[in-house]
């Protein structure tokens, strides 16, 4: 086992800290840091033996394809051919921040990058420690978020710990993310462009600076970005979500339900919600249902807190508002769920 290196970043050790972990990944090691949506698990992009570390370390599946993290869209553009008109107005639109581009793959990306497709997916991440460490690294990070693969995402230097203890070189720790969820994936390769994933920057948003934007399934029928035909998102817990305006009787029921077959029963619920019932450690709130930006920042922390205090299963509520990135967020819950129960209105 290798000794773990988590260091706290603050004011007075920023530099030198992005400093040294510039070092590690330019020889070729990993290291687990910050962005504004989750933490990363990072390497020297254009260096296969570096990239196929990533890949073990999260046992992540050969077949998808992993994120490069640029600095500046120059950077962007050393990597990739073809950016269109499209693609650079969503990058002044929303770069830095939560939005990754399919791109047409330049030569110096290597295969295990991309698992061997034409295109690669960029994106320049809002966080100052992200941007500081790509910088000092003086090459493009390729990352995935820094979880076991199938877990929920990292939204803490503690979570990345909880999975990766013993597997990374180093890991920053700029404290809980901002946003919560991954970014959003949007394939730039054609005209209208696809959404691949919902994520932090809300398809409202995007259709202001694009008009058309087609999602996967209207494209294909089929989801086309590798990463989402996978089991994601999922605590230790079975994870029920319950969808619908009026949930608390249904939510009741279900509780009644597992805890007649003796199973913990652990909540994550809207605020509104959870009024109607006795607060205690295993029920969590994860906002408002007006309020998607809170949920989205609570839901990975709230997951991974319930598996710590030992329940069987979680009951998480639907009822929040879908829009702006609460699509991102039932996308998540979607594929963490084993089941899902539809309230009827
Ligand atoms: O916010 C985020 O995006 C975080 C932070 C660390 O930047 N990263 C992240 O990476 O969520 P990951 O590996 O967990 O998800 C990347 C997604 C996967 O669904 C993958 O299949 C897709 O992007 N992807 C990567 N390259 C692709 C490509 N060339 N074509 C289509 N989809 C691609
Ligand atoms: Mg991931």
């Amino acid at each position: 086992m290798k000794p773990v290196l988590l260091h706290r970043i603050d004011s007075q050790n920023f530099e030198e800290m992005c400093r040294r972990g510039g070092r590690v990944i330019r020889c070729g090691g990993l290291v687990a840091f910050p962005t504004e949506t989750v933490y990363g698990l990072g390497a020297d992009a254009l260096n296969p033996i570096a990239v196929d570390k990533i890949f073990r370390a999260k046992s992540r599946p050969s077949d998808n394809p992993l994120i490069v993290h640029v600095s500046d869209i120059k950077e962007a553009e050393c990597i990739t051919t073809n950016i269109s008109r499209l693609a650079y107005e969503l990058m002044d639109a929303f770069w830095p921040g939560p939005l990754t581009l399919i791109l047409r793959r330049g030569g110096v990306v290597p295969d295990v990058t991309t698992c061997g497709l034409d295109t690669v997916a960029v994106r320049m991440p809002a966080h100052p420690v992200a941007l500081a460490l790509i910088r000092e690294a003086g090459v493009p990070i390729a990352a995935p978020s820094a979880n076991t693969s199938g877990k929920p995402s990292p939204t803490a230097a503690e979570h990345v710990l909880d999975d990766l203890a013993g597997r990374v070189d180093m890991i920053l720790d700029g404290g809980m993310t901002e946003v919560g969820v991954e970014s959003t994936v949007v394939d730039v390769t054609h005209d209208p462009p696809s959404l691949l994933r919902p994520g932090g920057i809300g398809i409202e948003r995007l259709k202001e600076v694009i008009g058309d934007l087609k999602t996967e399934r209207e494209v294909t029928g089929v989801p086309r970005s590798p990463g989402m035909k996978y089991t994601h998102y999922a605590p230790e817990a079975g994870v029920v979500l319950v969808k619908g305006e009026s949930v608390v009787k249904t939510i009741q029921r279900l509780i009644g339900t597992y805890e007649g077959f003796g199973r913990r029963v652990g909540l994550i619920l809207c605020q509104e919600t959870a009024e109607s019932f006795e607060a205690g450690e295993r029920m969590l709130v994860f906002g408002k249902r007006g309020d998607p930006a809170s949920i989205a920042r609570n839901l990975f922390h709230s997951m991974r807190l319930l598996d710590r205090r030992e329940v069987d299963v979680i009951i998480v509520d639907g009822s929040f508002d879908q829009k702006d990135v609460g699509l991102a967020v039932m996308n998540r819950l979607e594929k963490a769920a084993s089941k899902v129960v539809a309230v009827k209105w």
